[in-house]
C-alpha cells in the first residue's frame, strides 16, 4: 500500500516557490555532505519560475564558501525537451534552464543535463539520456509541475506507469498551453518532445509535485480524487512511497 501524498499549502506562488527552493537547497546540502549521491530531477514551466528565483536568492544569501561548495555538487537532469530546439533557441528548455540557473549560478554545462532536442534520432537520444540517468544512480529529488490534462513531464494521456524515456507527440491542448513562448501561436510549438517516462519518474527517491494557480484547480481535484489510471498520468504518483504535493491556495480552491 503506497503512502498517501503529503500536502503542504501556501497562499501564493511566491511563498510556495520559497518553500520548494528550501527543499532543493536541502537536497543540494545532502549531496554536498555525501548523504545522497543521486542527481536532482528538474522541471521547466511557469510554475517553476518563482522556484528558481527563490533558489537564486537563497544561494546568494549564503556565505561565499558555502555557496561554492553547494554549487560544486550540483548535478541535475531535466524532465524534457522539445524536439527540434537546441540551447541556442530561447524557447528551448535548455535555454530556459541556462537563463534560470545555469548562467546566474555559474554552473558548468555538464552539471545541468537535458535531452538534446537537436539529436539526429530523438529515440536514440532518449535511450542515451535514460542510460545517463541510470549511470548516475537514478534521480534523487524529482521536481514536477502538472499539466492541465494531467501530464507530468510530457507524458500525455493515456500513459501507463511503465512508460520509458522516449520521443512523444504533443497534444493540441499542451501546444496551446505552451504557446506563450511561441508568440501565442500553438502551431509554432514543436509537435514532438523527448520526455522521461513515468517509469524513470517513479524510480526517483522523492517527488515534489508543485501546482499553482486557479487554472490547475480542476486537474488537481481530479488527481486527488482519482485512483491511478492512464487517463491521468500524474495519478501514478499515488503508487510512489514519498510524494509531497506543494500547492497554492488558488490551485487548492474547489
Ligand atoms: C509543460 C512541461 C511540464 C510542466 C507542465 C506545466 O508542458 N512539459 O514539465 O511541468 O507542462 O507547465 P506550467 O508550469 O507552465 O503550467
Amino acid at each position: 500500500m503506497a503512502a498517501p501524498i503529503r500536502l503542504a499549502g501556501e497562499p501564493g506562488p511566491e511563498a510556495l516557490g520559497r518553500r520548494v527552493a528550501a527543499r532543493l537547497l536541502g537536497a543540494l546540502r545532502d549531496r554536498a555532505r555525501g548523504l545522497s549521491q543521486r542527481p536532482l530531477g528538474l522541471a521547466t514551466g511557469r510554475t517553476m519560475e518563482p522556484v528558481y528565483a527563490a533558489l537564486r536568492d537563497d544561494l546568494a544569501a549564503l556565505p561565499g564558501a558555502e555557496r561554492r561548495e553547494l554549487l560544486a555538487h550540483w548535478h541535475s537532469f531535466n524532465l524534457d525537451e522539445y524536439v527540434g530546439l537546441g540551447p541556442a533557441d530561447p524557447r528551448s528548455f535548455a535555454a530556459t534552464m541556462a537563463a534560470a540557473v545555469g548562467e546566474p549560478l555559474g554552473l558548468a554545462p555538464a552539471q545541468l543535463c537535458l535531452p538534446d532536442g537537436l539529436a539526429a534520432d530523438p529515440e536514440v537520444e532518449a535511450q542515451r539520456y535514460a542510460a545517463a540517468i541510470a549511470a548516475a544512480g537514478g534521480l534523487g529529488l524529482q521536481l514536477l509541475g502538472l499539466g492541465s490534462n494531467g501530464h507530468v513531464g510530457f507524458n500525455e494521456p493515456p500513459c501507463g506507469p511503465d512508460s520509458r524515456c522516449r520521443c512523444v507527440p504533443l497534444c493540441a491542448s499542451t501546444r496551446q498551453a505552451n504557446a506563450g513562448a511561441f508568440g501565442g501561436d500553438p502551431s509554432r510549438v514543436p509537435n514532438q518532445a523527448i520526455t522521461l517516462g513515468m517509469a524513470e519518474i517513479l524510480q526517483a527517491e522523492r517527488i515534489l509535485l508543485v501546482v499553482t494557480g486557479a487554472a490547475k484547480a480542476p486537474v488537481l481535484r481530479r488527481l486527488l480524487q482519482s485512483p491511478p489510471s492512464a487517463d491521468l498520468p500524474a495519478s501514478w504518483l499515488h503508487n510512489h512511497p514519498c510524494v509531497s504535493l506543494l500547492a497554492d491556495a488558488d490551485a487548492l480552491a474547489s
